[in-house]
């Protein structure tokens, strides 16, 4: 059987973790007045909290400005290799292909909402929810995943049913949570010989329920109990400095979770492993 993980916070163990300073003016007061002393306490409690507050404050920033960083990269990598593929039909007096340019389009859109969303930190989400249909945006994801080099050499599957499975959601955002869990199992699979590079990819929707159904599943090394217990943590990896930053479960979670969803990860050493998630369906 898998083990299973879900629903583990994330924690903010990372370079945005701050130190606050013990400054001079906290030495307290030489008097033996214990009014003066009792006065000074409260006005030394609230500089504590003040100072903690503000930390507080920087370590979210810090964690919001690298879960962005993380996307850019995604959306960099995409537009560089479809920058170069344009480049060589061009030069080859050929037009570019039609998934080249599919790339590029939701390359810029990534990378206009990612800056809107900078634009608005702090302010209630300015999220553009629209109707979108899971399977053409997986297709879409494929398709820029493909076009950037991650994916060349990894067999994908897709099941899905004949008609639209719909959720009303930010466009940018579903195409985050596909391009992360599909660059782990690509990741995961190339360790494999070329035969085992599968990856899984099937959505359904229960009516019933109200619910559509999403798992990406790979043949790929799988993870070990104790990484599993950790992997939706804010920068934790394993991979080899500068290949991950351990962002990409974080913010597939909280991605997930801020439309109502939920998600789950069953793995076995070895044998591969299993990412499920459900999002609320659109009536
Ligand atoms: N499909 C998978 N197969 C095996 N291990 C996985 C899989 N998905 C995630 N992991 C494990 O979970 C860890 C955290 O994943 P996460 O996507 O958050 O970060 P990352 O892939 O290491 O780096 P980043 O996504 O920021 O580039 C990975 O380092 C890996 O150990
Ligand atoms: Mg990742």
């Amino acid at each position: 059987m898998f083990q299973s993980a879900s629903h583990a916070g994330p924690h903010s163990v990372g370079p945005s973790s701050v130190v606050v300073a013990s400054r001079k003016s906290d030495v307290p007061p030489l008097s033996q007045d214990p009014e003066a002393h009792r006065k000074w306490l409260v006005e030394e409690l609230e500089r504590t909290r003040a100072r903690l507050l503000q930390a507080d404050r920087l370590a979210t920033l810090g964690t919001i400005a690298a879960s962005v960083g993380h996307e850019l990269n995604n959306v960099a990598a995409v537009l560089t290799h479809t920058a170069t593929f344009i480049r060589m039909r061009a030069d080859a007096g050929k037009l570019p292909e039609p998934d080249d340019l599919v790339a590029l389009d939701r390359g810029v859109a990534h990378l206009a909402e990612h800056a809107r969303n900078l634009l608005h930190l702090g302010t209630p989400s300015q999220d553009r929810h629209e109707v979108l249909d899971v399977t053409t945006v997986i297709a879409d994801v494929l398709s820029m995943l493909h076009v950037s080099g991650r994916t060349k050499r990894v067999s994908i599957m897709t099941q899905a049913p004949p008609s639209p499975v719909r959720v009303a959601m930010s466009r940018t955002k579903l195409e985050q949570i596909f391009v992360n869990l599909v660059t782990n199992a690509a990741d995961a699979v190339m360790e494999q010989p070329p035969e085992g590079r599968l990856i899984r990819i099937e959505v359904s929707e229960n009516r019933e329920t109200g619910r559509a159904h999403c798992l990406v599943e790979d043949a790929g090394t799988g993870i070990a109990p104790e990484i599993l217990a950790r992997v939706f943590e804010t920068y934790f990896t394993t991979k080899p400095s500068g290949k991950g930053t351990g962002l990409g479960l974080s913010v597939v979670k909280s991605l997930i979770e801020a439309v109502g969803g939920d998600i789950e990860i069953e793995s076995e050493l070895g044998k591969g492993t299993a990412v499920r998630f459900d999002l609320p369906l659109c009536t």
